[in-house]
């Protein structure tokens, strides 16, 4: 395990400044805590760091082998200890060797071509071409073609993606409500092919198709999935049954034909842009020294917030309403990967972890939960991410929604001191009275930390490096944390619980269960009978 001790002194000289203090001593912090990828640039001057602090980060990243891990899990060793499984997502768009014998290439040009088929009515309803595309996956089979289809809606050109996920029915029940089951195609995604969730939902479908189609429903569903046989098993013709490899993990697959719905959206021309976006990520992550290595900064500065400053959570903003679904895609990644307790070798971890992810897009979430973030009594470490240009829409909108977001960072970083609330109060004509009164109230501490990353626009291409930038994150932080970012044993538990509870809430007896449950499942029954 790394030891971050190296970083108390460091920590502990700068919690005695401000970044008031640290802005006023260093007038080019801007030019010195920037780092660029392309146009992409990450600022990262607002945090609450100095040269000989990143100086020590830097160190911290070399001691944990960062360099090495990286090598070793893009020459394919089984990175994911616990699952004894190599870690090659990389593989899927150019940043790594693809194993011998799986046929990536052609894969991608399979579902590809499908997609293809599809927009262009080739593959069709007897109705006609598809007019909708509905995907039924949860977890990284949903959240990474949302999230994706969502942000790289004004490339769509296809058929319309839906994505069903919850296995609450309303969730299948308001996205069929106004679709035509003789247009409609479903998509079945499935790393395992034995999600309950994703297995009902499936099963609901295509009685939904059946009830419109009849005995073509079968001719209405693709499928996607390590687990080929499941999909044929499930009646999908393997003629549109796609796959991938037990190397991609399930938060890591939407550069896999898990992004088939994508593909169907916005085409192979858009996909193949979105892999070569995160492919250019990746050759700079492999290339590039750590010191401007975008996703080794990240890291590092996340290693500062979370171990060396004790920030336990981090707010992710997009001032993009397309990257709506961002927020819910990187906690998935980044805290399914490092919310872990035991280091590789089994043993406890000794340091804090992975940090709760939470976020929702500006300008939406300053009239929600900002007030926490400039008055509360924690300190809330925020990402910014925002494009320079708008790809849609009038330039005055995308105006103030830049200029919302630099003051965001601005106020929480500099904050407003109650002498500048009397003074600007006074200068407004207040009576003294009021300024007694309110001035502690309209106090804002300031000090609090944010990284803002800018970029030219929104497309496939940059997406796919955003994207790449927050895995290369999440791993490195592993690396340094010594823990498999690529299991998931946590969310086992629940699953088996689950299966177990539902013959209770069918009305058999179980004796074993302990009293708050039994008590739940009665009034569940009383409520329901
Ligand atoms: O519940 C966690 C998880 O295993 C995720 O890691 C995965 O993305 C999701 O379930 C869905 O799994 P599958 O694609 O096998 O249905």
């Amino acid at each position: 395990m790394t030891d971050l001790s190296a970083l108390d002194p460091h920590a502990a000289r700068l919690r005695g400044t401000t970044l008031r203090a640290l802005f006023a001593k260093e007038g080019d912090r801007f030019e010195r805590f920037t780092a660029q990828f392309e146009d992409m640039t990450v600022d990262f001057s607002k945090e609450k760091i100095d040269d000989d602090a990143l100086t020590a980060l830097f160190d911290v990243a070399r001691t944990a082998g960062v360099e090495k891990a990286r090598d070793a899990m893009v020459s394919g060793e089984h990175w994911n200890l616990t699952e004894d499984r190599a870690v090659l997502h990389m593989a899927l768009r150019g940043g790594a060797d693809v194993p011998a014998g799986d046929d990536v290439a052609g894969t991608l040009d399979r579902f590809l071509a499908f997609a293809e088929d599809v927009r262009e009515g080739r593959y069709a309803a007897d109705a006609g071409p598809f007019t909708d595309v509905i995907n039924i996956g949860i977890g990284g089979s949903d959240l990474g073609p949302a999230m994706v289809a969502r942000a790289l809606e004004p490339d769509r050109d296809g058929p319309r993606v839906h994505f069903v996920s919850n296995v609450d029915s309303a969730h299948l029940t308001d996205t069929i409500k106004d679709l035509d089951p003789a247009r409609t195609l479903v998509i079945v995604a499935s790393k395992t092919f034995t999600t309950m969730e994703t297995m009902m939902n499936a099963r609901s479908a295509r009685e939904w198709l059946r009830g419109g189609v009849g005995d073509k429903a079968g001719h209405h569903m693709a499928a996607v999935s390590t687990n080929i046989d499941g999909a044929a098993e499930f009646g999908i013709d393997a003629s549109r049954v796609f796959g991938f490899w037990d190397w991609v993990g399930g938060r890591y697959s939407i550069w896999s034909a898990i992004g088939l719905p994508v593909a169907i959206g916005i085409g192979a021309k858009g996909f193949r842009a979105f892999l070569d976006g995160a492919g250019a990520m990746d050759k700079h992550f492999r290339t590039a020294p750590l010191e401007q290595n975008l996703p080794v900064i990240l890291a590092v500065l996340g290693i500062w917030r979370r171990n060396a400053m004790g920030w336990p959570t981090v707010a992710l903003i997009p001032y993009d309403q397309r990257l709506e679904r961002f927020p819910a895609y990187v906690q998935q990644l980044d805290m399914e990967s490092n919310g872990k307790r035991t280091a590789r070798g089994g043993d406890p971890v000794t340091t804090a972890t992975g940090p709760v992810i939470w976020g929702e897009p500006g300008t939406n979430a300053q009239h929600s939960f900002f007030q926490l973030l400039h008055q509360g009594t924690d300190v809330v470490p925020v990402d910014f991410i925002a494009a320079a240009q708008s790809r849609e829409g009038p330039g005055e909108h995308h105006t103030a929604l830049l200029a919302n977001c630099l003051a965001q960072g601005q106020a929480l970083a500099f904050g407003r001191t109650e002498e500048e609330v009397r003074a600007a109060m006074k200068a407004k004509g207040a009576v003294s009275g009021d300024i007694e009164r309110l001035a502690t109230h309209r106090t804002f501490p300031g000090d609090r930390p944010s990284t803002t990353i800018v970029h030219r626009h929104l497309d496939p291409y940059t997406l796919g490096r955003v994207v790449a930038l927050y895995e290369h994150k999440v791993f490195v932080q592993g690396t340094i944390w010594d823990i498999d970012s690529f299991d998931q044993w946590g969310v086992e538990l629940g699953k088996e619980l689950a299966v177990n509870l539902i013959p209770s809430l069918d009305g058999e007896a179980d004796a074993s269960l302990d009293a708050s449950t039994a008590g739940l499942i009665s009034t569940i029954k009383e409520l329901s009978a």
